[in-house]
C-alpha cells in the first residue's frame, strides 16, 4: 500500500544527506505536489547554501530552529498540515563525539525524543528516522550487517544513534506511532562537509596537502552515493511497512587506503597529474579510539520489498563527487573560511 505522502517536516535539511533529499523531493522525478518544511538550527554542519536551487521554490519552506523546541515543532506540523517527518537532524561526526559526547547526546537522543513527543500528541503524522550501521558495531573480516542484528554501538556518536533508534522502536510499541527506521552506510557526494573523509582527501589532493589515514588505513567502510539514499529514503516514506527497520548500502565496500587511492587515480586522470606525486602526500596518522574495522551492510530487504537498489556505481559517483568540488571553489572556501556563518548570522539570525 502507498502511503499518502502531502506535506513533510524534514528535520536537519541544511545539512549534507538532508538537503540532498529536498533537492530529490523537489526535482521533477518525485513528482512531489505537497509542502516541504525544513526545520533546521543551522549549527555548523547546516548550510543554507546547499539548497540555492531550490530556495525559490513555491513548495519549499525554512524555518531556524530546535527540533528540542516541542513547541515550534508541533505549530510547523499544525501550520502546515504536515502528515510526515523525516528526521536528519544530528550531531554527526564521529571524531567531534569523541572529543565532546554531550551534543550529541542532547541533539540525537533528546531531539529525537521531544520529536517522538510531538508525534504522540499528533499520531497522524508517520515518523521517518533516519539512521547510520554504526550502531551494529564493528565485523570482522566476513559477514554482514541485517535488520536483526544486535546493536553494539562503539563511539558516542553511534551510541547517541542507537539510543535514538531504541526511542523510535518503543515509541512504535508502547503508543502505536507510524514509523519506520533506515539505517545507512556512509555517504559521500557533493556538498559533503570538509571535515569528513571523502572531501578531506579530494581537497588536500588538489592542494597538494598530506592525506591523513587513520592507523594502517585497513578499516573498511561501505560507500552510498548520498543522491541515491535520498532516493531510498523518499521510497521509503511512500512504502516502508509501519514498525519496520531497513538496511540502505552502496555495495561498495572498501579499504580507507584503497578508497584513497581510487581518489588519487580519479583526480589524477582529470587533471593530468601523475598519481605518484599525490601517492607522496599520503601520511599514516595515529588511529581513531575504538575505531570500527568494518563496516558491511546487507540491503536484501529494502531491494526485495521496496524495489530500491543504488544506481551509482562507485567509480561513477566518485566521479560526479570530484568534478563537484572541482566545480564548486565558492561553496568550498565559505565553508573552510566560516564565511557561510557570517551570511546565516546576517540573513536568519534577526529573522528566527
Ligand atoms: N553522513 C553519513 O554518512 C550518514 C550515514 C548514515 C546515516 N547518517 C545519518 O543521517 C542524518 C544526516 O546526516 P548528515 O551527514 O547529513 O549530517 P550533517 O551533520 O551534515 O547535518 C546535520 C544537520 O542537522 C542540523 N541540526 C543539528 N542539530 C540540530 C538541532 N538540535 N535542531 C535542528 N537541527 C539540527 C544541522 O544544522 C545540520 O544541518 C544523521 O541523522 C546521521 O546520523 C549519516
Amino acid at each position: 500500500m502507498t502511503r499518502n505522502v502531502k506535506n513533510i517536516l524534514v528535520t536537519g535539511g541544511a545539512g549534507f544527506i538532508g538537503s540532498a533529499f529536498i533537492r530529490f523531493l523537489l526535482s521533477p522525478e518525485a513528482n512531489f505536489k505537497g509542502t516541504c518544511v525544513n526545520l533546521d538550527a543551522l549549527t555548523y554542519a547546516g548550510n543554507l547554501a546547499n539548497l540555492n536551487s531550490v530556495s525559490n521554490d513555491p513548495r519549499y519552506i525554512f524555518k531556524k530552529g530546535d527540533i528540542r523546541n516541542e513547541a515550534l515543532v508541533e505549530d510547523l506540523c499544525q501550520e502546515h498540515g504536515v502528515d510526515t517527518l523525516i528526521h536528519f537532524a544530528a550531531e554527526s561526526h564521529v571524531d567531534r563525539s569523541i572529543l565532546g559526547p554531550q551534543a550529541f547526546i542532547e541533539t540525537n537522543i533528546l531531539g529525537t525524543f521531544h520529536l517522538l513527543e510531538v508525534i504522540k500528541r499528533n499520531p497522524n503524522i508517520h515518523f521517518h528516522h533516519v539512521s547510520t550501521d554504526e550502531v551494529y558495531g564493528s565485523l570482522g573480516e566476513t559477514g554482514y550487517f541485517t535488520e536483526t542484528t544486535a546493536y553494539e554501538p562503539n563511539s558516542p556518536y553511534s551510541a547517541s544513534k542507537a539510543a535514538s533508534d531504541h526511542l523510535v522502536r518503543a515509541y512504535h510499541h508502547t503508543y502505536h506511532l507510524s514509523t519506520c527506521v533506515s539505517n545507512c552506510s556512509n555517504n559521500y557526494g557533493p556538498y559533503h562537509f570538509p571535515e569528513k573523509l571523502i572531501p578531506v582527501m579530494i581537497l588536500n589532493c588538489l592542494d597538494r596537502k598530506s592525506l591523513p589515514v587513520y592507523g594502517k588505513g585497513i578499516n573498511v567502510r561501505d560507500w552510498l552515493y548520498v543522491d541515491d539514499h535520498a532516493q531510498a529514503l523518499y521510497m521509503l516514506l511512500l512504502n516502508g511497512k509501519n514498525g519496520e527497520t531497513y538496511n540502505i548500502g552502496g555495495e561498495a565496500e572498501k579499504r580507507n587506503i584503497d578508497l584513497v587511492h581510487e581518489i588519487i587515480r580519479v583526480i589524477s586522470d582529470i587533471k593530468g597529474i601523475d598519481s605518484k606525486e599525490l601517492e607522496s602526500l599520503i601520511t599514516y596518522v595515529k588511529d581513531r579510539p575504538g575505531h570500527d574495522l568494518r563496516y558491511a551492510i546487507d540491503c536484501t530487504k529494502i531491494k526485495k520489498e521496496i524495489g530500491w537498489k543504488p544506481t551509482h556505481t562507485f567509480e561513477a559517483g566518485l566521479r560526479k563527487t570530484v568534478l563537484w568540488y572541482m566545480e564548486n571553489e565558492e561553496w568550498i572556501r565559505n565553508v573552510q573560511t566560516g564565511a557561510y556563518r557570517e551570511w546565516l548570522e546576517v540573513n536568519y539570525a534577526m529573522r528566527s
